[in-house]
């Protein structure tokens, strides 16, 4: 039979098993992921290994480096997530891949490792939005949330309030307009020589400083979109450290940071909670990597639920990029549709659809 037919057929299978078993796969940046999901939500594994000392040295994700790494690292890691669930390739019902937005030469390693392996094992494929497995991961957290609701994703290349009307329906409510929150704090800390990735550092610093010692702001604040910029206030604090420098005055660090913190987690607190209420929805979600973030997610919290909103965030190893986000989301899809073809391509940007 020609693989094409064999994975139709395996696809219809996959939507009448009970508890089918999907294999994730992830590599859009700096991370290798692989994880095997039973049902729609409970990750019998999530194996991850992480570039992050590989790239500090250059103070952010080098492309060609990350590629290599990941075909270095992947058979390994989808060996591990198989190990771990206790399953064994012919055991997994389909396979779910990253295959866009992100590195381009990053995510065709994932991608042509889950083909070679679909077309081994004849089994099917789906290819994943990785905006889509963010918003998934709270699925793996709360067994009983459904859609709608509004989904705040904030990681190292989006800040994006989504609209999750239905498991595979999404309509952007607002965006930024430049720098993600995650590539704000990751340069805000390069400047106050903090390690990269700089968002788990300049949150350690901003636990000793005060958030009131300055007062910066983010672009779009006052307007009625739910559109963000953190541009401009990532070159304040820049501007400030600088002049600073330059007259041989003092910064309290510690300080920068918290203020700093205090006005994106205020950003980002504000247009979500606005955007759940305007879309009438019952709950708002946090997701991506600077949803690890505790003074967000506290902040979210108190002012969701203050709106009325049931507030949702991922555990914190499900916020980072991981495979298991990634196999929930293929497994929605589907549920849904048919799978995809082998010539499925990645691409480095494309809107969530
Ligand atoms: O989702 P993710 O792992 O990768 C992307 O899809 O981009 O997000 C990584 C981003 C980095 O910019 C990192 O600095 C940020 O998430 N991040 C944090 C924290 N932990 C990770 N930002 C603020 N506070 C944190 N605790
Ligand atoms: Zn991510």
């Amino acid at each position: 039979m020609r693989y094409e037919e064999l994975a139709r057929m395996r696809a219809g299978e996959y939507r009448k098993k009970e508890n089918p078993v999907t294999l994730g796969i992830e590599s859009s940046c700096d991370e290798t992921a692989a994880a095997v999901l039973r049902g729609a939500r409970e990750a019998l594994s999530s194996s991850v290994y992480t570039q992050i000392p590989l790239h500090r040295k250059y103070g952010g994700v080098v492309p060609e480096l990350a590629s290599r790494s990941h075909v270095e690292k992947i058979g390994a890691v989808v060996t591990d997530a198989l190990e771990g669930a206790g399953v064994a390739l012919a055991d997994v019902d389909a396979i779910a891949v990253t295959n866009g937005p992100g590195l381009v030469g990053a995510l065709l390693v994932g991608l042509s490792y889950a083909k070679g392996l679909a077309y081994a094992a004849g089994k099917p494929i789906v290819g994943v939005d990785h905006i889509a497995g963010h918003i998934a991961a709270n699925y793996l957290t709360y067994p009983d949330l459904a859609p709608p609701f509004v989904c705040l994703v904030a990681s190292g290349g989006h800040s994006h309030i989504v609209l999750v009307g239905d498991y595979c329906r999404f309509s952007l409510l607002g965006r930024t307009r430049d720098d993600a929150a995650g590539e704000a704090f990751d340069k805000v800390a390069r400047a106050l020589g903090l390690p990269y990735p700089g968002g788990p550092a300049l949150e350690a610093l901003a636990k000793e400083g005060d958030p009131f010692a300055y007062r910066f702001r983010t672009g779009f604040a006052q307007d009625d979109s739910f559109d963000f910029s953190f541009s401009g206030v990532k070159t304040a604090v820049v501007n400030l450290l600088h002049t600073a420098q330059q007259r041989g005055g003092e910064v309290r660090r510690a300080d920068v940071a918290a203020s700093f913190q205090k006005a994106v987690v205020d950003a980002l607190c504000v247009k979500s909670v606005r955007a759940a209420k305007a879309a009438g929805v019952p709950a708002l979600a946090l997701a991506g990597g600077v949803a690890a973030n505790a003074a967000l997610r506290e902040a979210l919290r108190q002012r969701a639920e203050a709106e009325g909103l049931r507030f949702c965030v991922p555990e914190p190893r499900y916020c980072a990029d991981n495979a298991a986000m990634i196999a929930c989301a293929g497994h929605y899809a589907l549920m849904r549709g048919a799978p995809d073809p082998l010539w499925l391509n990645a691409h480095a940007s494309r809107e969530l659809a």
